[in-house]
């Protein structure tokens, strides 16, 4: 494929906003909302328009505080999704050579799609916990590779990737003259740790993330770059493509939200670790869905034993009242992916049925 595809779309995205909504919504995979009215904000705090031609600048002082960079290596977005359109764009033009994992968010894919990107990809398997595989990256490492993608922690595994391997892929891919992006969205639900960055590990590291997924704040749209100056000027470009006038109260909002990042962390913290020993008890009770104990961030991926995992999925929604993200959206169809950061009721509730379900289909299926 060589140029731009005006047709491309994410069918993962249209299903998550059309069909993915249950009584026990098991689909998502960011902490359940923050409420506004627990941020110490007045109406009378928040203004219309503001200043601050690229950035406005308590905001991009603290997301540089934040992730310990010059606020030169910094690009403010709307979310890790605008972040990920942003740095795709300023980074891929149509028909270089992308390297990226597979399973993977599938935007990612839709992006370079529209973008006419040469894509190849590498496998994470579940037999290694999706684990990144080195030797395998390598292989298909070639001088024409322009960009290697990856996200840590991992979609839909939660995987995650130490400093250790994160530097042996930013020497890989600068061997070959790659550049890696790493979409970090999922880092931050380490909380304390996630400021350890890959963009710390190489001068070819670019980094995606947002406040979406670790902290209930999706609605705030609070996402950013991180990149060298250079490129950071480049992608400022890109972002022109987009708006001339930013949504000031949102930016306003996520100045308070970082100076308050405290509570909201403790808050989301405390009902994950609930809700993990909720889905590990679960899956401890569940042989037929092979998964290993979750051990970070939002979403398990198991797999269910003898297939035909599109059909439970379907009966779970329809019969169960639970969603949970059909594998397919990840091109690994015999798994699903569960999504334990809502509410503790509703993930005790949703196991529950996922375990009824899983009952009913395993009579049906003898
Ligand atoms: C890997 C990954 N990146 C980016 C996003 C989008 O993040 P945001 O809500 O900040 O746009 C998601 C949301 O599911 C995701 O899973």
């Amino acid at each position: 494929m060589n140029g731009l595809r005006a047709d491309a779309f994410s069918h993962y995205i249209a299903w998550a906003k059309l069909h993915s909504t249950a009584r026990f919504n098991l689909a998502i995979s960011g902490i359940l909302d923050y409420p506004l009215a627990e941020l110490p904000v007045r109406i009378e705090d928040l203004e219309i328009g503001g200043t601050g031609p690229y950035g406005y600048p308590p905001l991009m002082e603290r997301l540089a505080a934040k992730a310990r960079v010059p606020e030169e290596c910094v690009v403010y977005t709307l979310g890790a999704s605008m972040a990920n359109f942003v740095a795709l764009t300023a980074l891929v033009h149509p028909g270089d050579e992308v390297l990226i994992e597979r399973p993977t968010y599938d935007p990612l894919l839709t992006v370079l799609d529209h973008i006419g990107a040469k894509v190849v990809r590498f496998e994470r398997r579940a037999e290694d916990g999706f684990q990144l595989d080195l030797s395998g990256l390598e292989r298909r490492l070639t001088p024409q590779t322009r960009l290697v993608i990856l996200c840590n922690l991992h979609n839909p595994s939660s995987a995650p990737t130490d400093e250790r391997t994160m530097r042996e892929v930013g020497v890989m891919a600068g061997k070959a003259g790659a550049r890696v992006l790493v979409d970090e969205v999922y880092l931050e639900t380490l909380f304390e740790q996630s400021w350890n960055s890959a963009f710390h590990r190489g001068a070819n590291f670019v980094v995606t993330s947002s406040l979406t997924k670790a902290y209930g704040l999706s609605g705030i749209r609070c996402g950013w770059i991180l990149a060298e100056p250079d490129l950071v000027r480049r992608m400022w470009q890109v972002v022109d493509f987009t708006y001339g006038v930013p949504v000031h109260p949102a930016e306003m909002l996520a100045v308070i939200a970082l100076d308050n990042l405290g509570r909201v962390r403790d808050r989301a913290h405390a009902l994950l670790e609930t809700n993990r020993i909720l889905v590990n008890e679960f899956l401890a009770a569940h042989p037929a869905l092979e998964c290993a104990p979750s051990r970070f961030g939002t979403t398990v991926f198991p797999r269910l034993s003898g297939g035909r995992t599109a059909e439970f999925v379907r009966i779970l929604r329809e019969q169960f009242e639970t969603s949970v993200v059909p594998g397919e959206f990840f091109e690994d169809p015999q798994h699903f992916r569960v999504g334990f950061c809502g509410a503790t009721e509703t993930v005790r509730g949703g196991l529950e049925r996922l375990g009824a379900a899983l009952e009913m289909f395993h009579q049906l299926s003898r």
